[in-house]
């Protein structure tokens, strides 16, 4: 299980889940009710998953491959500790993440 913190673009919380080890993190997002598109479904051919990622947890994280690395110089609002979404899978070692969303993201359901 791992704890996920989602904040907005302002850093406040909106909400924390639990979510179960395996899950890929844009599915949790999107079941949560976070602005991403995932436009391409995780398939890494749009930016639309764009996160940013607490300092602490991103040097938890698996690193990005070099094609996650081309698309997010692509996305608006990046930052040092940017990536995407889908391109994330949660595991138990991870324990808590912590994500906010980029400034500009495109707003669904608000
Ligand atoms: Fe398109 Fe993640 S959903 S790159």
């Amino acid at each position: 299980m791992t704890l996920v913190r989602f904040l907005k673009e302002d850093g406040s919380l909106d909400r924390e889940v639990v979510a179960a080890a395996g899950a890929n993190l844009l599915d949790v997002a999107q079941a949560n009710g976070q602005p991403l598109e995932g436009a391409c479904e995780g398939s890494m051919a749009c930016s639309t998953c764009h996160i940013i990622v607490d300092r602490d947890d991103f040097g938890r994280l698996p690193p990005a491959s070099e094609e996650e690395d081309d698309l997010l110089d692509l996305a608006a609002h990046v930052s040092r500790t940017s990536r995407l979404a889908c391109q994330i899978t949660l595991t138990n070692e991870l324990e808590q993440l912590t994500v906010r969303m980029p400034g500009g993201a495109y707003n669904l359901d608000r």
